[in-house]
């Protein structure tokens, strides 16, 4: 079992290891105080486990180094957004002979028409539309979703993330109630007049959500990543196309993160039917930009529903959406890069990775699980993988996550924040697999 006073006791040994080792990431953080809001270029960087954020220097594949000259085994990748590695070759060499052509016109290139073929072959989505971030493809297919529903309301599950969604920064209460997350800040209007939240994997839950006939869509991971990895039981999907279908909502599939399953996404590898595939992060190799893709018959509906006249102040944008840098990023992402070579190297490496940090549980009999999407690997506080998100939220540990990243840190390893994810991209070797379990063991240990 975790011993809360040694916990303690060496979070506080890891903090003065992490000071030590890291002068120079604490010099830049104290200018940054100087102008940048509390010392980060952006809010949650605070939250990084630590005195202070490491301050990147360079990286390239699995690997990056900091501004004190530490190296790191990097199992984050800018959480999806360099899941395909950092730097790969082919993406590095397409973007830089193109920056120097022009990067932005607001005007279509073919490299767009490539995108849309090659996200239809994978996806099976008929027509295709491309957003700076999956924030805001998220946020515009549910604009479109009530555009052509004419219904107002959204469902969402407790603890999802879809980016900052105002619909989706919510949860459910314990009388069952959608309200405000704790944390959300300022806001625009309360979620329980936008937002039916529920929990995943409840199908009756769902048909009670969907019944009173007015919502227009139901945004959902194919498998929630976000609270650990919570699989959906067996006939969920099944049932949620069919109840989607039968009270009139579209339905959206957010493959932002579950694009870890394969070239096509959960979609394709389990042949769901969604009415909008939502995916974005690595498919430009980090170059900033998304897409969203609709089934022929929804495309033809929103084709319909948008006035010529309106379209462009009808609160669906971004003047860098589509940019032709972001394009040519992408069809060299997709053509070179995330290939099914790409997931048919990494994903046994995942495997591994998930069967060392079993191991280590197995050994110190700790209540704890571990889970596996595709090259995404999670563990998690609770001894049985959790069934929503509810159930993973009460067992989160927040002095232990803590801990836990900046003890891997300090040894070399950047888990993803917030929660304890890993990303096993191409280039991940099996030495830095084996160097994570050697790790997780010692730290685990240092507990007990
Ligand atoms: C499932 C999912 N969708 C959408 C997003 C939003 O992505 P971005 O922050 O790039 O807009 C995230 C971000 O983590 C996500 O996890």
């Amino acid at each position: 079992m975790i011993h809360k006073e040694k916990l303690k006791e060496q979070y506080e040994k890891e903090l003065q290891l992490f000071e030590k080792s890291h002068p120079k990431s604490k010099e830049l953080y104290e200018r940054a105080k100087g102008s940048l809001l509390q010392g980060v270029p952006m809010n949650w960087m605070v939250k990084w486990a630590g005195s202070y954020p490491v301050c990147v220097a360079s990286a390239k594949g699995a690997h990056f180094q900091d501004v004190d000259g530490n190296d790191y085994i990097d199992f984050c990748l800018g959480d999806t957004g360099s899941m395909v590695g950092h730097a790969p070759e082919a993406s590095v060499k397409a973007i830089t002979e193109y920056v120097k052509q022009g990067t932005t016109f607001m005007l279509p290139t073919e490299d767009a028409i490539w995108c849309g073929e090659e996200l239809s072959r994978r996806f099976g989505m008929k027509y295709w539309q491309f957003s700076t971030s999956a924030t805001d493809a998220n946020r515009f297919a549910l604009r479109l979703a009530r555009q052509v529903t004419k219904k107002p309301m959204i469902i969402a599950y407790n603890w999802c993330y879809h980016g900052t969604v105002d619909e989706t920064v919510a949860i459910m209460d314990e009388n069952g109630n959608t309200v405000a997350k704790p944390g959300n800040l300022g806001p625009q209007v309360d979620p329980g007049k936008t937002t039916r939240i529920i929990e995943w994997n409840d199908i009756p839950a769902l048909e009670e959500a969907l019944k009173k006939g007015d919502v227009a869509a139901v945004l959902a991971e194919p498998v929630m990543t976000n609270c650990g990895i919570v699989h959906p039981e067996p006939g969920y999907h099944d049932a949620l196309r069919e109840l989607t279908r039968k009270y009139g909502a579209v339905l959206i599939i957010d493959e932002t993160h579950t694009i870890c399953t394969g070239v096509g996404g959960y979609t394709k590898a389990y042949n769901l039917q969604p009415d909008i595939v939502v995916v974005g992060k690595t498919i430009a190799s980090g170059i900033p930009c998304a897409a969203y893709g609709f089934s022929q018959e929804l495309g033809d509906r929103v084709a319909e529903a948008i006035p010529y006249e309106l379209c462009d102040i009808g609160g669906i944008g971004g003047t860098l959406a589509a940019n032709a840098l972001s394009m040519h990023a992408m069809k060299a992402t997709l053509s070179e890069v995330l290939t099914e070579d790409f997931y048919a190297r990494n994903i046994p490496l995942a495997t591994k990775f998930n069967e060392g940090v079993q191991s280590v549980i197995n050994e110190f009999d700790l209540p704890w699980n571990t889970t596996q999407l595709g090259c995404r690997t999670e563990y998690w506080f609770r001894k049985e993988p959790a069934k929503n998100g509810g159930e993973a939220e009460a067992a989160v540990d927040f002095e232990l996550d803590q801990y836990m990243h900046l003890a891997s840190l300090n040894r070399g390893i950047l888990m993803t924040p917030f929660h304890n994810m890993a990303l096993i991209t191409a280039v991940t070797t099996e030495e830095d697999i084996d160097k994570h379990t050697a790790v997780f063991r010692e730290i685990v240990q240092n507990i007990l």
